[in-house]
């Protein structure tokens, strides 16, 4: 068998061949054609709602494209549920992790797989996964509860589960978004020599042309549902890629930051809470919000960011301490919010802060629909105001969809996410918390994004950034603040920042 189809190793290679898939009247993948020979890595690149997911669904048989054909090592393979694509030997990583954070990484892949006896003998597996191991290029702690590992663990460990299951061809959906870069560059490396082992395929989802250039062979780009360009890393530049993507030559923008007046705006002393796992807490001694400004708060994801977001959105009890916002208490309730014009972007945003099932429309009038003239409730719904609220905002904010009328849920990742951001920053905001803005964004929205909350900022609004994002931190900040086990290990301005200093703390080892 040729080396495209399968390498001796037995990585397996696949070919789509017109792949089309419609929702209704919607085209999201048009006539797509690509070839991810045997034990190559190749990247997939396009801007938010190009198609992307859409299309590896329909390689992985979560939607039954509606034409087209999928090889798998050269034969045709008939996608029609999920199963089919791991008997085939394919399998996906996704953006987030969907280990079992209480079990071990051990139990973890004992349970993963589908002929699990349903009593395990602990002793065999052991014995079989440690044999396993001692083929894999790398380690991973076996013994520890996930919820213990590091991000990029976590993210070596969603790929061992898939190399254990027999899987040859591995979907990889924008892995490196929850790691930092030192993590992201490891996993990869580990990813790049599996490739060129021959042991795996991978097909990776990424925004980050970095990661192309650096780790991938080939490349292929989708705009608007059509394969618009592609070819091998070194032959194609990041200008031609970048323009192919979005049509267009990439705009540079020009972020300036005003002085404004520093005015406090909300602050936090004393307060305690406790966190997910119950067993430990956050405890937030004394942080000062101002007007005009954009107080970043660093740390890597699980040290206490989500809590406090939920503290101060209103969905966790204190146990103590006090926030006051302007002077006054604050107990983070909607009319609260409402009165000190406070708007939030919590992470997930179709989960925390969509009704999933409603229109577009409707989701962007969260902040208007019930506000009458004046500002007064009104008890009835103005369709009106709220169809011309969507249409400034889908503009405004480049969201793609079908129509104002198509459920939240059906937009793609990138596309709930400028959407919600477009509500929050509607209207005079005096404070505005914001969690991982530009999560699973391409590079224009980024940039978009962070011109509105640049803008937000010089306008006088006051800023919590929460991000594991340390380049955007760095990028927006005038503060910033280090989260490290559920406190706030450091502090310092940008213009003194020290990006390994603030690492160390990240890591919890600062001193
Ligand atoms: N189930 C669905 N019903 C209707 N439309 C859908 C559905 N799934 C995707 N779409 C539409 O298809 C288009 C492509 O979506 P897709 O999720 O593939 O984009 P993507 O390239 O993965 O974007 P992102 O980078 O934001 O994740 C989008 O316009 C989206 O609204
Ligand atoms: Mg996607």
């Amino acid at each position: 068998m040729s080396r495209a189809l399968r390498t001796e190793a037995g990585a397996i290679g696949i070919e789509t061949l017109g792949m089309t898939m419609r929702f209704g009247e919607f085209t999201a993948l048009d006539d797509v054609s690509i070839t991810v020979p045997a034990g190559s890595f190749h990247a997939l690149l396009g801007e938010n709602g190009a198609g992307k997911s859409t299309l590896v669904k329909c390689i992985m048989g979560f939607y039954r494209a509606t034409a087209g054909e999928l090889l798998v090592a050269g034969q045709e393979a008939r996608m029609t549920d999920p199963r089919v694509a791991q008997a085939l030997g394919l399998g996906m990583v996704y953006q987030h992790f969907t280990l079992v954070p209480s079990l071990t990484a051990a139990e973890n892949l004992v349970i993963s797989r589908a002929d699990a006896p349903a009593v395990i003998d602990w002793r065999r597996e052991r014995a079989r996964l440690a044999a396993f191991m001692e083929t894999m290029p790398f380690k991973v702690p076996l013994e520890q509860p996930v919820s213990r590992l590091a991000a990029g663990e976590k993210q070596k460990l969603e790929i061992l589960k898939q190399l254990y299951l027999g899987n040859r061809f591995l979907i990889l959906d924008e892995p490196t978004s929850v790691l930092t870069p030192d993590e992201a560059d490891e996993v990869l490396g580990h990813v790049r020599g599996l490739t060129e082992a021959g042991e795996i395929t991978v097909l990776m989802i990424t925004h980050k042309f970095r990661e192309v250039t650096a780790f991938a062979d080939a490349v292929s780009i989708l705009r608007r549902g059509r394969h618009v360009g592609g070819g091998k890393v070194g032959e194609i530049s990041v200008e031609e890629m970048s323009r192919a993507m979005m049509g267009k030559a990439p705009e540079v923008s020009k972020r300036a930051r005003a002085g404004t007046e520093r005015r406090e705006v909300m602050r936090l002393r004393g307060v305690r809470a406790q966190d997910r796992t119950g067993l430990k807490s956050i405890e937030i001694e004394d942080v000062a919000l101002n007007s005009g400004e954009i107080l970043g708060i660093a740390g890597i994801s699980g040290n206490g960011q989500m809590e406090l977001m939920e503290v101060l959105t209103g969905q966790r009890r204190t146990m103590g301490g006090e926030i006051t916002v302007k002077g006054a208490p604050f107990g983070a309730t909607r009319a609260e919010a409402r009165t000190h014009r406070m708007r939030y972007l919590p992470e997930e945003p179709l989960r925390n802060a969509c009704a999933p099932r409603m229109s577009v429309a409707e989701n962007l009038a969260f902040r208007i629909f019930d506000e009458g003239r004046n500002g007064k409730p009104a008890f009835w719904k103005n369709d009106r105001a709220i169809a011309r609220n969507a249409t400034t905002l889908i503009e405004g904010f480049k969201v793609k969809t079908a129509s104002p009328a198509a459920r939240i849920a059906s937009l793609s990742g990138g596309n709930v996410q400028r959407a919600v951001l477009g509500r929050e920053l509607t209207g005079e905001v005096d404070a505005l918390i914001v969690s991982n803005p530009c999560f699973g964004l391409d590079f224009a929205a980024v940039s978009t994004i962070r011109d509105r909350l640049m803008a937000a900022r010089n306008a006088g609004t006051a800023i919590l950034l929460i991000s594991e994002d340390l380049d955007e931190i760095m990028e927006l900040s005038d503060r910033i603040l280090v989260m490290s086990e559920g406190q706030i290990a450091f502090e310092t301005p940008v213009e003194t920042a020290d990006i390994g200093e603030i690492g160390r703390h990240m890591a919890g080892h600062g001193e």
